[in-house]
């Protein structure tokens, strides 16, 4: 097919940054994938260009977790997947991987089709999927399968809380671990104990605690230290590779680092609000601004803890970000104003993700701008298999690109923000590093501060199984630790009897 200069593009003088190398180079784009990368290029005449001197030229972000218009606590988040991808991309995303989740007894299939229903008119970026399972019986798995092997999913996030809604306990976890380990999906978890949650819920409100402190205090860190630490364990025992959503606290971060330094696959995942901000909030004086921080597992009212989690990304310790983006604004928060249980969880990120990590770890020296590509989009690619399509600037790959300012400042603010939601969890945030361009399938979509972002425009993402990033270890490793009997020769001594009485 002829190329029109409409599908033609040149990113010329820029710095392009892959997770593991820097180089000045051009990078011609053609139909939406990556042709050339070097100096000098030979390109065809009428050539759009757009001009990256002093900027960096990296992989768009992939946001590894969303919940656009999750049905949830009886409303739906207010970020769409039109409103929540066409901010993504303002801020220099140019992929999401939201979550299908299925209600208890309901089709994990079903569930999947009506997400991709909700899902392919609206995104203006790409999309991947995960799936939840919220239940369990031998359909469940049977369809885990089908997921996998027809319609291109290779993650399953289990619920460790949301007790008597999405919660599964320990057996069921263990069969939806054994099945993600048989069809070479990765198993993800929400790990907060579910049961202790709801025992200290109980004597809160009894307590007259109603506010949103009370969702901070019902659910403190060893709470989701404890389901970590039990999660790693269940699925270490079937060998079944794990993926830690949402990590929030120290102390979950501590058992993620620990266990993989014993050998787990293990991955973990902290968001731009654990990064980015903090639980203090939860005692704010105004209400709304308190209920505006409310997402489980809980901001941690300590300072230190999102520098933590950045010092982890930046050794390795912990791998993707994400930002369970799960909007709700004030009239929805409001749902609970007498009673924090009833609050809708859920935060913004999606859109500041990227500056936001650029301002916490890059420009606060934690990072550098190679480990800021793989800890935004590359490991990401590589744990759900989709590398190189995505997260690398290489021929071949698809040309989502981020052309970013590292010294531009913008002042985050939900006055000017691209989400639907009323509150920004970053309000008067001064960041620097800003997404001059964001060229999403080779076109141009956002450009001197304009969204020109097309709804429908983004493709469904299959994410095929076995990813080789986190099962290249699993063969082996079983191969290895494979028990082994021991030869010898019988017993043949005497033996007791036993009665029947003891
Ligand atoms: O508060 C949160 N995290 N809301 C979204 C649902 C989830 O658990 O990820
Ligand atoms: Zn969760
Ligand atoms: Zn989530």
């Amino acid at each position: 097919m002829a190329t029109s200069a409409q599908n033609r593009l040149l990113i010329k003088g820029g710095r392009v940054v892959n997770d593991d190398m820097m180089q000045d180079a051009d990078v011609y784009i053609e139909d939406g994938i990556i042709k050339q990368v070097g100096t000098n290029l030979h390109t065809p005449g009428g050539t759009r260009v757009v001009e990256a001197k002093g900027h960096l030229v990296m992989p768009g972000g992939i946001d590894t977790h969303t919940h656009m218009q999750l049905p949830f606590m009886g409303t739906f988040a207010v970020d769409d997947f039109y409103t929540g991808t066409r901010a993504a991309l303002a801020g220099g995303t140019t992929m999401i991987m939201d979550f299908a989740i299925p209600q208890k007894g309901e089709s994990l299939v079903e569930a999947y089709h009506r997400w991709r229903s909700w899902a392919d008119p609206k995104v203006c970026c790409d999309y991947a999927l995960h799936v939840g399972v919220t239940w369990w019986c031998d359909k469940v798995g049977k369809e885990m399968e089908e997921l996998t092997e027809e319609h291109g999913i290779n993650s399953f996030k289990m619920f460790m809380a949301y007790k008597d809604t999405w919660q599964l306990d320990d057996h069921d976890l263990l069969e939806s671990f054994k099945q993600c380990k048989e069809i070479g999906a990765l198993a993800q978890v929400h790990a907060e104990n579910g049961d202790i949650i709801k025992e200290n819920t109980a004597k809160l409100l009894d307590m007259g605690i109603t506010g949103p402190e009370g969702h901070e205090l019902s659910r403190p860190e060893e709470v989701e230290a404890e389901a970590t630490n039990r999660a790693c364990v269940l699925a270490n025992q079937v060998g079944c590779p794990l993926y830690v959503v949402h990590v929030m606290s120290k102390s979950a971060a501590d058992v993620v680092s620990n266990k993989r330094r014993q050998g787990h696959i293990v991955f973990g995942e902290p968001i731009a609000a654990s990064l980015g901000t903090d639980g203090t909030h939860y005692y704010h004086k105004c209400w709304r601004h308190a209920a505006a921080h409310v997402m489980g597992p809980p901001l941690r009212p300590d300072c230190e803890t999102p520098k933590y989690l950045m010092d982890l990304l930046a050794n390795g310790d912990l791998q993707t970000t994400g930002t369970d983006n799960c909007t709700f604004s004030a009239s929805q928060k409001a749902l609970g104003k007498d009673d924090f249980t009833k609050i809708p969880n859920g935060v913004n990120g999606v859109e500041d993700r990227m500056s936001v990590i650029w301002e916490k770890g890059v420009v606060s020296g934690k990072i550098d701008p190679c480990k800021f590509v793989a800890v935004t989009s590359t490991n990401a690619a590589k744990i759900f298999n989709i590398y190189p399509k995505k997260g690398r600037i290489a021929v071949g790959s698809d040309a989502d690109i981020v052309v970013w300012n590292p010294h531009a400042t913008r002042t985050i603010s939900a006055k000017t923000h691209y989400q639907a939601v009323d509150f920004n969890i970053f309000e008067g945030m001064e960041v620097h590093g800003i997404a001059d361009y964001v060229i999403c399938h080779g076109r141009v979509v956002v450009e001197e501060g304009n969204v020109r972002a097309v709804s429908g425009m983004g493709k469904f993402v299959p994410t095929p199984s076995h990813s080789p990033y986190v099962y290249g270890r699993v063969q082996e490793r079983d191969i290895a630790n494979a028990p082994k009997k021991v030869d010898r020769a019988p017993y043949d001594g005497p033996v007791i009897q036993l009665n029947n009485q003891g």
